[in-house]
């Protein structure tokens, strides 16, 4: 899809959809048109849409309108769903152009247009690469924001974050036979050499020699090898470093601690830490932001064979903690404590990790917000404002002591679980703890939100991408200070 911008009337309009946003109550535009709407049919309620042919009286063919709700109540998501809603009609006219006239709101000009651009980017995509009848899917090749101000940057970063979460939205989806480790070291090195970014691949062998065992106990059940991927951005320059980590697990079915199949199938969204690092590190470098990143994942598969780890193994994580595994559909915190270890060593400025961590979370936040567990107050706050902004929204949970006692091992360091049923997002936070060293860190649980169940407005219902522009968002805004 393409993006453009106009500095023309809309009444100029020759796109063949021409799509209005308006709050309640307020005038309605185009009255040679809009003068025979009723009150009940449309008055501007957040969501409300209503479409009018123009019978040729314009250069558009059809007028969409759609409601903002009320002023005191907007948030810069509504433009994101105006411009879902504006997609959504062309793709059911299969109309290849359509215009959004940018509203007026109470965020800046730029913002706002950054809001409609994503909005209209991320409405646009559906995976279909598994369908062979292709043209079942209508794509909107054409997309003009109609504004009185220059917002050409605004819509450049636009488009870089909301293609960078669509990337990440294709590859989540393919299923685990298809997004192996090894696919996902493919991506990475797709990605380096589109994007000038450095890339190293860790193979199986590598992490034996640099005792990356935590990696290794999940992966040694499957037949696919592990991977640890890195990759660099602005390396060596002089620049303030910062990591991100995600979780990689192709295919989580618990291991010997078996999940119960109803659902597993779900369990292919388990990598979805590991893309959203993949989608950091190229919106990152798209945006060309001033700081050094290290972006970091391990990828495997969690699954029960004779070679399988067992509940009660103890292994020696890559900082030396030995770990007591009770259980092994607690695989996550095992590998993120290999690569935060790998990646707290660099000492990077803050590590933000991302991981489909505990369906514990789902429990407390359900599918709207995020889990975020910090060290540092300041980071904390960083993320919250950006998912403010995002609309990818976060909750700040606690990490007190107490939860770090509950899972010292009885014989090893630690243990991976606490065992006692409570809490268990929280513990699994503390655990991660005992790998950070001395960084600042931020650790974000995505596990209620890595996919959606429905479609809306602007976001079909799968991969939601999500992280991409919060994290991004987020650096954008450490490196400035
Ligand atoms: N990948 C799961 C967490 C998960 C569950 C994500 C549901 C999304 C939806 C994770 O590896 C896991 O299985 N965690 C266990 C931890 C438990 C054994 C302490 C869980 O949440 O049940
Ligand atoms: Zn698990
Ligand atoms: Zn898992």
């Amino acid at each position: 899809m393409q993006v453009n911008v106009k500095n023309i009337n809309p009444k100029e309009c020759k796109d063949e959809v021409l799509a209005v946003a308006m709050v309640q109550g307020a005038k309605l535009p185009f009255p040679e048109l809009t003068k025979s709407i009723k009150k009940e049919a449309f008055e501007g309620k957040l969501g409300q849409t209503y479409s009018v042919s123009t019978l040729d009286k314009f250069g558009f063919k059809k007028l969409v309108l759609f409601g903002l709700g009320e002023n005191k109540e907007f948030n810069l998501d509504f433009v994101r769903r105006f411009a879902g809603a504006g997609i959504r009609y062309a793709k059911a006219l299969k109309t290849a152009s359509v215009a959004l006239a940018l509203p007026k709101t109470s965020s800046s000009t730029q913002e706002t247009a950054q809001a409609l651009a994503e909005g209209a980017i991320l409405a646009n995509y559906k995976c279909i690469k598994f369908k062979t009848k292709k043209e079942d899917e209508f794509d909107v090749r054409n997309v003009t924001i109609l504004a009185s101000e220059n917002t050409g940057d605004a819509v450049k970063r636009a488009t870089a974050l909301a293609n960078s979460q669509n990337y990440v939205r294709d590859i989540n989806e393919s299923p685990a036979n298809i997004a192996t480790p090894q696919m996902l070291a493919h991506e990475a090195k797709q990605l380096a050499k589109q994007n000038k970014l450095k890339v190293t691949v860790l193979e199986k062998n590598d992490l034996k020699k640099m005792k990356m065992n935590a990696v290794l106990a999940v992966g040694q059940g499957s037949v696919v090898p592990p991977v640890v991927v890195v990759l660099e951005y602005n390396k060596g320059k002089n620049l303030p470093l910062y990591a991100v980590v995600g979780k990689g697990i192709t295919f989580d079915s618990g291991g010997i601690s078996l999940k119960p199949s109803k659902g597993m199938q779900e369990m292919k969204y388990d990598k979805t830490g590991a893309v959203a690092v993949l989608g950091i590190a190229k919106a990152v470098s798209e945006l060309k932001l001033p700081i050094r990143l290290l972006a970091v994942f391990a990828a495997t598969e969690n699954l029960p064979s004779g070679s399988a780890q067992k509940p009660g193994d103890i292994i020696t994580a890559y900082n030396g903690k030995t770990i007591e595994v009770l259980n092994t559909d607690a695989e996550g915190r095992l590998i993120l404590a290999d690569t935060l270890a790998y990646v707290s060593k660099q000492k990077p400025k803050a590590i933000i990790d991302l991981a489909t961590l505990t369906g514990a979370m789902v429990v407390a936040l359900g599918r709207h917000r995020i889990g975020c567990f910090s060290n540092d107050d300041k980071l904390a706050d960083t993320l919250l404002k950006a998912g403010e902004k995002t609309y990818e929204r976060v909750w700040r949970m606690p990490l007190d002591k107490e939860y770090s006692e509950m899972i010292k091992g009885d014989l090893a360091d630690v243990k991976n679980i606490s065992g006692k049923g409570e809490g268990g997002s929280i513990t699994a936070a503390a655990f991660l703890q005992e790998f950070i060293g001395n960084s600042k860190w931020a650790h974000l649980d995505i596990a209620g939100v890595d996919h959606i169940p429905d479609s809306h407005s602007y976001l079909e219902k799968g991969a939601s991408g999500i992280g991409v522009r919060l994290v991004t968002g987020t650096l954008e805004k450490l490196a400035k200070r």
